[in-house]
C-alpha cells in the first residue's frame, strides 16, 4: 500500500509503563482509520509521539516522504499533521474566529513590524483568513457562520467541538489526528459530528484521518479500517467487522471472554 503515514517500531515508556511497545502502523492517503483499544492502552501516546508531544524511545516515523521521528511539534505541523485532543483546548473567552486562528501558524504573519509597516496586507491577510474560517465553519454548521465574533464561551459542547476541529483543519493539513472527538456529547450529537466529519472529507477527498473512537457504532459507520491497541500493542487491524469478530480483540477490549 502506499503511505501517507509511516510509524515503525515505535515505543514510549513512562516509568514502568510501556505505552508504546514496538507499534507498527501506516495509514494510505484518504483513508479514515479507526484508532481503538482500551484505556490507557496507548492510543493518545501515539497521537502525542507522531505531533512531537513527547520523544519515542525507539522507532521511526515518515510521513509524506519526510522523516518525522522526534521532529518538533513545529515541524510536524508543517509537514500538514494537525490534531485535535482529547480535552478541550479552547480559550472560552476568545471569539470563534480566534480560536480557529490559533490553529493557523502556517498562514499567520501578523508580528508587530508586519503589523506597523504593511497595514494594508495585513489587512487583506486578516480578510482572507476570516473568510477562510467562515467557509470552514459554514460546512459544520452554517448558523455559526455568522456569530465568528462571538465568544466561544456561550456554545454548547458539540459546536465547542466543532470548532476544534475547524482550528485543527485551518491549516489545511494532510493528516488530522482527533482524539476522542465525541468526549462527553449525547449519542444524538456524535452522530451529527461525525456527519460533519464524513462531509469535511466529502469536500476534500485528500483529506486522511485517525481517529479515536470508544463509540462501536461510530467506528463502524465512518472507518475504512480500524487498528486495535492493547497495552501499547497493535493487536488486530483490518475492517471494523473483521477485527470486531476477533476473538483477541473482544476479550482485550469488548471485554467478552
Ligand atoms: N505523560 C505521561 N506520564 C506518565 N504516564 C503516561 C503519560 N501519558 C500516558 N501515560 C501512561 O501510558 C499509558 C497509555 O496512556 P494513553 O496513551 O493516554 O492511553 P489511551 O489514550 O489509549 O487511553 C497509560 O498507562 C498511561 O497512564
Ligand atoms: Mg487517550
Amino acid at each position: 500500500m502506499t503511505r501517507l503515514l509511516d510509524a515503525r517500531g515505535l515505543s514510549k515508556r513512562f516509568g514502568g509503563v510501556l505505552a508504546l511497545d514496538s507499534l507498527d502502523l501506516s495509514v494510505a492517503p484518504n483513508e479514515i482509520v479507526g484508532l481503538i483499544g482500551p484505556n490507557g492502552s496507548g492510543k493518545t501516546t501515539f497521537f502525542n509521539v507522531i505531533t512531537g508531544i513527547c520523544g519515542a524511545d525507539a522507532g521511526r516515523v515518515s510521513f509524506d516522504g519526510t522523516d518525522l521521528t522526534n521532529a518538533s511539534s513545529r515541524a510536524v505541523y508543517q509537514a500538514g499533521i494537525s490534531r485535535t485532543f482529547q480535552r478541550s483546548r479552547l480559550s472560552l473567552s476568545l471569539s470563534i474566529f480566534d480560536n480557529i486562528m490559533i490553529g493557523n501558524h502556517k498562514r499567520l504573519n501578523q508580528g508587530l513590524w508586519f503589523n506597523l509597516l504593511s497595514r494594508g496586507r495585513f489587512r487583506l491577510e486578516f480578510e482572507a483568513n476570516y473568510l477562510a474560517a467562515r467557509a470552514l465553519v459554514e460546512v459544520f454548521e452554517p448558523a455559526l457562520a455568522g456569530r465568528l465574533l462571538e465568544p466561544v464561551a456561550g456554545l454548547p459542547m458539540i459546536d465547542r467541538r466543532r470548532i476544534e476541529i475547524c482550528r485543527a483543519l485551518i491549516s489545511e493539513p494532510k493528516l488530522l489526528l482527533l482524539d476522542e472527538p465525541s468526549a462527553g456529547m449525547t449519542h444524538d450529537e456524535t452522530a451529527e459530528l461525525m456527519n460533519d466529519i464524513l462531509l469535511i472529507r466529502e469536500r476534500n477527498r485528500q483529506l486522511t484521518i485517525i481517529i479515536v473512537e470508544h463509540e462501536m457504532g461510530v467506528i463502524e459507520r465512518i472507518t475504512d479500517r480500524c487498528v486495535v491497541l492493547n497495552f501499547g500493542r497493535k493487536i488486530a487491524e483490518g475492517r471494523y467487522r473483521e477485527v470486531a469478530a476477533d476473538a483477541q480483540v473482544q476479550e482485550a477490549y469488548l471485554g467478552v471472554a
